[in-house]
């Protein structure tokens, strides 16, 4: 299927320097504090969101727009959703030194929930290779969208969260805000997909 793919290590760097910053930038200027690791959770899904939306929105952007961009991002599809999770994997590094920081741990429902996004998200980066593609056949495009849109409803409802008020009252910045760029992201991304797949039932149907 994608023999000739060339892997972009270049961005594999990329992600992982980014990542490592926003977990080493807070510890340095902070140290190793409730802040900082708080700070370093927080960050590091500022370099895995938008790998994730890259991911989720490769196929339908170009299906809407053809160009040199969009072509790079669906041949590259792949390798940026293993980057999403090499950087969702620091995320997972650094709220796991939060937690155990403050000795407590997150409450069953984030617990439960946000554990099978991971378990998801690390079945789909182990299966995202040609012979996975062909072992399971129709079961991979299953287990893919599958965990795609998990992803996408976790993000959705963690970002949403910060709507709520409860958690505004941050000294450094305004989390209702980021609340609001987020949830709208996160819906833009689906609205997206929703309009490609319109247009692609539209040319199948004129076919
Ligand atoms: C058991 C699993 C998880 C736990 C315990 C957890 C914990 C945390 C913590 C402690 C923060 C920092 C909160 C703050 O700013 O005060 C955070 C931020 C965040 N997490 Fe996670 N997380 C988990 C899994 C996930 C997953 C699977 C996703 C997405 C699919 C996710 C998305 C986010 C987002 C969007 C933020 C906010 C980032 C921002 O403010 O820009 N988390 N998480």
């Amino acid at each position: 299927m994608a023999a000739s793919r060339k892997t972009p290590t270049w961005l594999f760097a990329v992600t992982l320097i980014a990542s490592l910053t926003t977990v080493i930038g807070p510890l340095l200027l902070l140290g190793m504090s409730e802040r900082g690791l708080q700070l370093a959770a927080r960050y590091t899904v500022r370099v895995s969101f938008p790998l994730f939306l890259l991911a989720y929105l490769a196929r339908p952007l170009t299906t809407l727009w053809r160009s040199d961009v969009t072509r790079w991002l669906q041949r590259n599809r792949r390798y940026l959703g293993l980057n999403f999770a090499l950087a969702h994997t620091i995320h997972l590094g650094a709220l796991t030194s939060y937690f155990i920081y403050l000795g407590i741990s997150p409450d069953a429902a984030t617990l439960i929930g946000g554990g099978l996004a991971y378990a998801l998200m690390f079945v789909m980066a182990a299966t995202s290779n040609d012979r996975a593609v062909k072992t399971l056949g129709t079961n991979w495009r299953r287990i893919h969208s599958i965990g795609l849109h998990y992803l996408w409803f976790i993000f959705l409802i963690t970002y949403m969260r910060r709507l709520s008020g409860g958690e505004s009252g941050d000294i450094t910045e305004d989390l209702f805000a980021v609340g609001v760029v987020g949830s709208a992201l996160v819906f833009g991304a689906l609205l997206v997909r929703l309009i490609a797949a319109l247009k692609q039932r539209r040319q199948k149907a004129a076919a």
